[in-house]
């Protein structure tokens, strides 16, 4: 059986490359975007000078821990990078993220960036997004049971609120999350321009034409593609 984890830290180590001396980089959230981190952390331990916007508790503690310098309060970053992993990559270099519940910071973070990496072990490349993995939709607790059914209706896709060890899963933002088990998403930016009108979504886990980089870790090694914004 093949070894995703040896996968992700390739990739990974691909994408610390593009990061240079001087630079702020917007760390990501999830198994992939912690060997990013580990990486970082040798590196600032070896004298590169970096800051770092964390996109979740967890990377910051990580970075902390690495001996990263974080840029926690001010909040008008301008970041050179930011790399981060995904749940599902389409030939368009659309997204779906959002599997750890850090999509909020996540995409603000990639809107802040100038350029946005992304990284994943090739299992996660698929035709069209959707199917196999749900898409996370950020929502506020008030009335979110009706936001679901508006959901609902719109995707006609089944909506199944998110939970953890038996209570509800609360984003670092204090919001829930709906995840939506959509057969396909053949018109991604269509589907989130209609979601962000429904009154009580947050954010989607949607990541369209926000990618400018993708690295993939394959068996025979790491493939770089650029993506041409729109
Ligand atoms: C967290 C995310 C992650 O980037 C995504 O879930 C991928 O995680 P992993 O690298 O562990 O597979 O969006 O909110």
């Amino acid at each position: 059986m093949e070894n995703l984890e040896a996968l992700k830290e390739l990739a990974a180590r691909a994408a610390v490359e593009y990061v240079k001396d001087g630079y702020v980089v917007g760390l990501g959230t999830g198994s992939t975007a912690r060997y990013v981190v580990l990486a970082l952390g040798q590196l600032v331990k070896a004298g590169l000078r970096i800051k770092g916007v964390p996109t979740s508790r967890e990377t910051a503690e990580l970075a902390r821990q690495q001996g990263i310098p974080l840029i926690d309060q001010d909040n008008a970053w301008i970041i050179d990078v930011a790399i981060d992993g995904a749940d599902q990559v389409d030939p368009s270099f659309n997204l779906i993220k959002g599997g750890g519940g850090a999509l909020l910071k996540e995409k603000i973070v990639a809107a802040s960036a100038k350029q946005f990496i992304v990284m994943v072990d090739h299992t996660k490349r698929v035709p069209v997004l959707g199917g196999a993995f749900p898409l996370p939709i950020e929502v506020i607790p008030f009335g979110w049971g009706s936001t679901a059914r508006e959901i609902e209706a719109l995707t006609k896709s089944r909506v199944v609120f998110r939970e953890r060890n038996g209570a509800s899963f609360k984003t670092e933002a204090g919001n829930l999350i709906v995840d939506v088990h959509i057969d396909r998403i053949d018109q991604p930016r269509d589907l989130e321009i209609s979601l962000n009108q429904i009154p009580g979504i947050v954010e989607t886990g949607l990541f369209v034409n926000r990618t400018d980089i993708l690295i993939v870790g394959t068996p025979q090694g790491v493939q770089t593609e650029h993506a041409q914004r729109i």
